[in-house]
């Protein structure tokens, strides 16, 4: 078990949603005891599927108040992270591999107050990361590849948290997983050090989310 000393919280990913329920859905989410909805954008460019954009955001702000985790799965996201930050996101991460300067695209999401996350898919090294931990609020470890829900999970991902762990030294900041996580493969999740949990299918599918929520916090006791 790997020690960081952070919450662990649980993000549901609305896009396992009906998208003609989302009020439902967001308030489904905070029945079930969640801490963040995971909010997946996707520009059909970066990745080969589109889902919805800042208008979407807007709309989940004026009806919840819960903390909008939203992930940009949007190639050059710098040219709308203004909008999504203005929209009501509370926490905005980019893909190091969809921005050129990434020093640049964090100190735009820092500069107007809100968190920055860093997210990189699988084949991609943390060590791309190294020199801009100190500026970032939380890495994304992809455990598929970027674009839909409901893909497996790509177990290579868990070797990257405890040596990101390491790296982050005295400076622990949260590391969250998204793709492919469960009740089976939870466990593991969490001894590995990651302490943020996406999770669209395994929730948005269980028969009892409420349950399925408290076992991805705290793991299958
Ligand atoms: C994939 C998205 C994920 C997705 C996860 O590109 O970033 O957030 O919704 O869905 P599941 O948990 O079903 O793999
Ligand atoms: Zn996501």
């Amino acid at each position: 078990m790997i020690e960081h000393g952070l919450k662990v919280k649980v993000a549901p990913s609305i896009l396992s949603s009906d998208f003609t329920k989302m009020a439902e859905s967001l308030d489904a989410i905070k029945s079930w005891g969640a801490d963040w909805v995971h909010c997946d954008v996707m520009d059909g460019m970066f990745v080969p599927n589109i889902t919805f954009g800042q208008q979407m955001i807007r709309d989940f702000r004026k009806h919840s108040d819960m903390f909008l985790d939203v992930h940009l799965m949007v190639q050059a996201p710098e040219r709308y992270i203004d909008e999504f930050i203005d929209a009501g996101a509370n926490l905005i991460t980019v893909h190091q591999e969809a921005t050129t300067h990434l020093h640049r695209t964090i100190l735009q999401i820092k500069d107007k107050g809100v968190k920055c996350g860093v997210a990189i898919n699988p084949a991609t090294s943390i060590y791309t990361l190294e020199d801009v931990l100190p500026d970032i609020d939380m890495v994304l470890l992809m455990s598929c590849d970027p674009g839909f829900g409901g893909q497996p999970f790509i177990p290579y991902a868990l070797n990257k948290a405890p040596k990101l762990r390491e790296m982050m030294g005295d400076r622990q900041i949260d590391i969250e997983v998204d793709g492919g996580v469960s009740e089976k493969n939870i466990d593991q999740i969490l001894a590995a050090g990651i302490n943020c949990i996406v999770a669209g299918s395994a929730l948005f599918k269980s028969p009892d989310p409420v349950r399925t929520c408290e076992i991805l916090r705290n793991g299958n006791r």
